[in-house]
């Protein structure tokens, strides 16, 4: 083991520096690079605490400091991986010592998911460490810091994740086991549709004649076959053209098309997954009530009557007529039959698995295109001031995207499988989905649309979250 005093080293803004100007010891052996992540106020104070007191850690650690613990984006986690770290700690004040009140609250939901995703994906949990560490406790900043050193000499340097930042060209060999074993998810065709409900079509004709939607949103045939399109009319005339779909897409995404949102009050066929996802959108008041007239049909295109928004058990009335493909989870049975089948490979093959798929990913971001919650005015992905993630389709790009994405629909994501169906490289973007809406469902008994009401789950916090994976 090496151990050396950290030296105080003077900034030019006068503040010490602690363990940023550390010359590495010559060891013979590995030594782990390591990413500490640290809040301005607790952490960063006791590892300045144990400088200034001359105890002594492993120098293996770099410390980038941050405002606080909530500001600490999974982005930076991924980043400092594929930049080569072998291990990262985030660290910042106990619970109930949160400079902002309640940072560290959202930032320990946050590790949870991003655990589980993590897992999911085969990334070794055991190079990933939180940690509560006071102002005044630089000698457990040194024992952290220390124990973590050494977990990551034993477990030597990260190949598996900085082969993705290098050689991007994983051994695409099928897995081990016949093909019907493989996890996966089979996509369904989508071109099953049938005609509108002759009570739903005079609904909707007299919505648009006496002016309570000045359009609706539903589907059509296409001119070739394929599956239906999505479309709108304005004309109560037109009503005959539309058709429902029985499976496949989320026309809520068509909210977020401008020349959707300036028609004024819209109406749409909602299915059991519309009617989730609008839940989502009225959640994180992304959409108008007022502005949403909502048809409901269940999952053999029969009318259930218009939603009422203020009936906040209207949900309900799809989970007792849906149909078998659709479970109230919104994830299919197949797909959660997938992910269990995916959870009891090794972490090695899960990373594997993942790694085959992901290297098909051309980044045409038709995910993106198709999610009804994907409704960003500029997505993370697109940013170049600063550029968050390298855009190209490649190892670093493909990893970073797949994993943010789907963070980004923890506790939102409501099973649809629109990106799936969407996707040309066959990815199986549903799993990663539902392991999220899975880990939500097992911490927090939080379900994705099932009301329209409350907090969204990130931006919730319990004071008793769980938190025995935290040193
Ligand atoms: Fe330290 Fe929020 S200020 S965790």
């Amino acid at each position: 083991m090496t151990k050396v005093h950290l030296p105080i080293h003077e900034h030019s803004n006068g503040r010490p520096q602690v363990g940023l100007a550390i010359e590495p010891q010559e060891t013979g052996g590995f030594e782990p690079r390591i990413i500490a992540f640290v809040c301005k106020w607790c952490t960063y104070a006791g590892a300045d605490l144990a400088g200034t007191s001359r105890m002594t850690y492993a120098p293996n650690v770099r410390t980038i400091m941050l405002p606080c613990t909530g500001r600490i984006d999974i982005s930076l986690v991924v980043r400092a991986f594929l930049q080569g770290s072998d291990g990262v700690i985030v660290s910042g004040c106990h619970p109930g010592d949160c400079h902002y009140t309640s940072g560290n609250y959202r930032a320990r939901r946050r590790w949870m998911l991003l655990r589980d995703l993590l897992d999911t994906l085969g990334v070794d949990l055991r190079r990933l460490d939180l940690a509560w560490v006071s102002a005044a406790e630089g000698a457990k900043w040194v024992k952290t810091i220390q124990q973590f050193t050494d977990d990551m000499r034993q477990l030597g340097p990260y190949s598996a994740l900085h082969a993705v930042a290098g050689d991007y060209s994983p051994d695409l060999a099928p897995l081990a086991g016949s093909d019907d074993d493989a996890p996966g998810v089979e996509v369904d065709a989508a071109e099953a549709g049938v005609p509108l409900d002759p009570a739903l079509a005079a609904a909707m004709r007299q919505a648009l004649e006496q002016g309570t939607a000045k359009a609706i949103l539903g589907w059509k045939r296409r001119i070739v076959p394929g599956p239906l399109q999505p479309t709108w009319i304005t004309e109560a005339s037109a009503v005959g053209q539309l058709m429902v779909a029985v499976h496949g897409g989320n026309l809520t995404r068509l909210f977020k098309q401008p020349q959707v949102r300036k028609l004024g009050r819209v109406g749409l066929i909602v299915r059991y997954r519309e009617a989730l996802a609008l839940n989502v959108l009225l959640q994180e008041k992304q959409l108008d009530p007022q502005q949403t007239l909502a048809f409901g049909v269940d999952g053999q295109g029969h009318f259930l009557g218009v939603v009422d928004w203020a009936d906040a058990g209207f949900i309900r009335r799809w989970e007792t007529s849906t149909s078998a493909a659709e479970k109230p989870s919104g994830f299919s049975e197949q797909t959660w039959q997938s992910l269990d089948k995916l959870m009891a490979l090794s972490p090695a093959q899960r990373w594997d698995f993942w790694q085959q798929h992901f290297v098909r990913c051309i980044k045409c971001y038709a995910c993106r295109g198709s999610c009804p919650m994907c409704n960003c005015g500029q997505c993370f992905t697109d940013k170049n001031m600063p550029q968050w993630f390298p855009t190209a389709a490649d190892g670093p790009g493909n990893f970073s995207w797949h994993l943010v994405r789907a963070f980004h629909l923890a506790g939102r994501c409501v099973g649809c499988g629109a990106c799936e169906e969407a996707c040309p490289a066959g990815i199986p973007l549903s799993l990663l989905n539902a392991s999220l809406a899975r880990s939500a469902w097992k911490h927090f008994g939080h379900r994705a649309g099932a009301t329209s009401a409350g907090v969204p789950l990130q931006a919730d916090f319990r004071a008793n979250d769980l938190e025995n994976f935290i040193l």
